[in-house]
């Protein structure tokens, strides 16, 4: 395909590497050098000894590689690839709770924007949230934003009160315990991987004691190595492109087929090649922001 050629060959030409999120379109995870969850892409965009980032994923994705390389171009192929749940919080929100708490210490999910972390003292991924709260403080007030499904599931598993933004993704609020009723009934033997953003929350283990709560790439390492060869998978479908690949002997069925981020979606190969060559959109943070969102950003990396 004359495309992908066109991208590999402008990504040599650039000096440039193309990180993917799992939600990606299948197309775009296959010209990536490298695919994963945002705790996975942050650590590689710090690695990277190339000058050029192309982030095929959403924009507070894009800005956290550029927080952390403040030396290295980071492009965002698309500037309308936003994220509803980063949207759903402003900094004013986080200044309101610390003024009642000012012993407080505030835990912002990676999907948040720049203004936001920079007012936490700690960034947390799906992957490595219940890591980073358990060892808090005990004796300190916490708030979790924005994801306030994540948020209890973080509060259950580590038995730490947190206060909870009332923030959540679209896409994995709409996963709601209807889907998983339906699942449970056709696929009795399969295992249930879930992600904890997602509306059917805590409540989907009263509905399956043994379900898994994992984030992607969780799933990714649940699904190589358990024994089970059928799993229901409920979180955005681009997944399934990536635990095909990884566990091809094994089948994934999404608990919801039309679970699909129209953001992420939104970077196309065509998009990819564009943003190559044009070198374009360039995301830049400014300094001062940058700053002070990078010291809860290197607490994030350095967890799981
Ligand atoms: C992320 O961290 O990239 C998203 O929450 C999806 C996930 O990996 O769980």
């Amino acid at each position: 395909d004359i495309l992908i050629q066109e991208v590999l060959r402008l990504k040599a030409e650039r000096q440039a590497v193309i990180l993917a999120h799992s939600y990606q379109l299948p197309e775009v995870q296959e010209v990536a050098d490298f695919v994963g969850d945002s705790l996975g892409l942050a650590r590689e965009a710090q690695r990277t000894k190339a000058k050029v980032i192309v982030f095929a994923g959403v924009h507070f994705m894009a800005e956290t590689a550029a927080i952390l390389n403040p030396e290295k171009t980071v492009l965002l192929p698309d500037l309308e690839a936003g994220c509803s749940l980063a949207d759903s919080i402003r900094p004013e929100d986080i200044l309101a709770w610390k003024q009642d708490h000012p012993e407080g210490i505030v835990v912002a999910y990676v999907n948040t924007k720049a203004e936001v972390k920079a007012l936490a003292d700690v960034c947390v991924t799906s992957a490595n949230a219940v890591e980073v709260v358990a060892r808090l403080p005990k004796d300190r007030p916490i708030f979790f934003v924005p994801d306030m499904f994540l948020g209890a599931h973080v509060a259950r598993v580590t038995g730490r009160k947190l206060d909870l933004f009332p923030g959540e993704c679209h896409v994995h609020a709409g996963i709601r315990e209807e889907h998983l009723k339906v699942l449970l009934e056709k696929h009795p033997g399969a295992e249930f991987m879930i992600h904890p953003e997602c509306g059917c929350g805590s409540s989907c283990l009263f509905l399956k004691p043994d379900a898994k709560m994992l984030s992607t790439e969780g799933m990714v390492r649940y699904a190589k190595k358990a024994e089970a060869k059928e799993f229901v998978v409920a979180t955005e479908v681009g997944i399934l492109h990536r635990l095909s690949k990884e566990a091809p002997e094994k089948t994934f069925i999404p608990v919801k087929p039309d679970a699909i981020c129209e953001y992420m979606k939104r970077i196309t190969l065509e998009k990819v090649y564009l943003s190559l060559k044009e070198m374009r959109h360039v995301i830049r943070v400014p300094e001062e922001v940058a700053k002070k969102a990078q010291r809860a950003l290197e607490a994030m990396v350095a967890v799981g």
